[in-house]
């Protein structure tokens, strides 16, 4: 458990349903993370996934590493607008902390559709400047562009880089994840970047692959693995920067190459308007 992350779960501020009859994705996710914003179905469905693939907390660490490296590349590139979609829980190193270090002007809108993220958020971030928490589905483009928290704090003038990390394996195919991706770039100019991290089962034995998938099954967010073969389609109009799709801990890495334990079961790719 992380130590930072201790709170009690606070649900004031929470809209919509939150379905807690069974397990969900945002909080399985947080419990991977050490937080507390998950209930005991969720912990219940985590801890089955850890049994089958230990390997998921690792992968869930090294995600978050892999933000960190965006946001601070974006801010050395001069871009500091983020839109952060499917940002989930907030836990620690979130891109609002790591901007703000480096540039306190910098402008970050998250957005959740997990009702109890997103009330988590809010609470976390209720004495935060230039944050916004938006609930909403990625996929409704339209409600997440038009939303105050989106286009009253983001200025779409200017670059802004578009996260959607480890959230796109939610997305189903006849949602057209790469239709979805190309409206947020049509809202952005050019010299914007869009950032991915994504699951794939290619790396894995495909007898855990399928405990780990029918574990997600269950719950009300099912898991969608995709080869890196398709990180280039999604990432239609960008320039996609060096090293290209990688497996998340070898996309840029802080320390050599290799030097972290491997997340193989998720790849990251990084691509810029030009
Ligand atoms: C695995 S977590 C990743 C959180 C964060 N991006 C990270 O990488 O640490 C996935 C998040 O995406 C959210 N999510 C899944 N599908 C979504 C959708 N269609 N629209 C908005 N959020 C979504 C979930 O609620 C969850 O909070």
């Amino acid at each position: 458990m992380n130590p930072e992350r201790q709170s009690p779960m606070d649900l004031a501020g929470l809209t919509g349903d939150p379905d807690t009859s069974g397990p969900n994705a945002a909080r399985m996710y947080d419990y991977y993370l050490g937080g507390s914003a998950n209930f005991a179905v969720d912990r219940a469905a985590a801890e089955e996934q850890l049994s089958v693939l230990p390997s998921v907390a690792t992968t869930a660490r090294a995600n978050r590493a892999f933000l960190g490296r965006v946001v601070r590349m974006c801010l050395d590139m001069g871009i500091n607008q983020f839109l952060d979609l499917g940002s989930g829980v907030p836990t620690v190193g979130n891109v609002h902390e790591i901007a703000h270090q480096i540039d306190p002007t910098a402008r970050i809108a998250y957005v959740d559709r997990e009702p109890i993220a997103v009330a988590h958020a809010r609470r976390l971030l209720r004495n935060e400047s230039r944050v916004s928490v938006t609930q909403a589905d990625l996929t409704d483009t339209r409600s997440v562009l038009t939303a105050p928290g989106v286009a009253e704090l983001l200025d779409f003038t200017r670059p802004v880089a578009v996260l959607a990390i480890s959230v796109l394996h939610f997305v189903r195919d006849e949602q057209d994840p790469a239709a979805v991706l190309a409206t947020y770039r049509d809202a952005c100019v050019r010299g914007s970047v869009l950032a991915l991290s994504h699951t794939t089962s290619e790396n894995l034995a495909p007898a855990a692959v399928d405990r780990g998938l029918a574990i997600y099954q269950r719950t009300s967010t099912p898991v969608i693995p995709r080869p890196i073969v398709e990180a280039p389609a999604l990432l239609t109009g960008y320039d996609v920067l060096a090293p290209g799709p990688a497996i998340v801990t070898e996309w840029r890495p802080d320390t050599e190459p290799g030097a972290s334990e491997p997340a193989a079961n998720t790849w990251a790719v990084v691509g810029i308007l030009p």
